[in-house]
């Protein structure tokens, strides 16, 4: 299944879902990589893997965020692509794409969801005492971080974690989690 992979950073979860379809049991292909913003590092990482990419920058579209919705929409439309990916990409989608693509299109948040939704989720675990933290692969819904969860996986908060060292072992299981469930998704269907 043609797959596109919408990123805005470092892409690791986008590597992640690279060397996943490079596997031949992967039921899924990258037909496109597209960012955001033209400096994400992740683009380099793609097209080191020989993988299409494409920058369709929201600066350039001013408030109408559905002007670059629309954009974002032909690209992945003209790759092929049947199933979007989102990793890392930093951008509140408006209803108008969040319905054009519900039900084939995924993303990865780094919480327990419904625990945390938003930014900022590994200082928010620590401050608020959790146990307990990890990450979740969700549908896209108009709600922010609010979709049908497909998985999750979990990891403990040690005492003496810091945002960072936390956020660093749970994006080890979100680079084994996203692949999973996408392949269980894709197989479901
Ligand atoms: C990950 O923690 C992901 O869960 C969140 O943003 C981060 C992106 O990291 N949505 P990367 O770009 O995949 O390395």
């Amino acid at each position: 299944l043609p797959i596109a992979v919408l990123i805005s950073g470092r892409g690791s979860n986008m590597k992640a879902l690279i060397e996943a379809c490079e596997k031949p049991d992967f039921p899924a292909r990258i037909s496109l990589v597209l960012s955001n913003r033209p400096d994400a590092i992740g683009l380099d990482v793609a097209r080191n893997a020989q993988l299409t990419t494409q920058v369709i920058d929201h600066k350039t579209f001013g408030k109408d965020r559905e002007a670059h919705e629309r954009k974002v929409h032909e690209a992945v439309k003209a790759s092929g692509a049947e199933l979007i990916c989102l990793a890392g990409y930093m951008r509140v989608l408006t209803p108008w794409l969040v319905e054009k693509w519900y039900g084939k299109m995924l993303n990865i948040h780094p919480s327990l969801l419904p625990a945390f939704p938003g930014l900022h989720t590994h200082e928010a675990a620590i401050k608020a005492g959790a146990h307990e933290h990890g990450c979740t692969v969700h549908l896209v819904t108009s709600g922010v971080d609010e979709g049908p969860i497909l998985g999750q996986a979990r990891v403990p908060v040690l005492a003496d974690d810091t945002p960072e060292s936390l956020a660093g072992r749970v994006l080890v299981e979100e680079h084994t989690l996203y692949p999973k469930i996408l392949k269980e998704f894709i197989e479901r269907k």
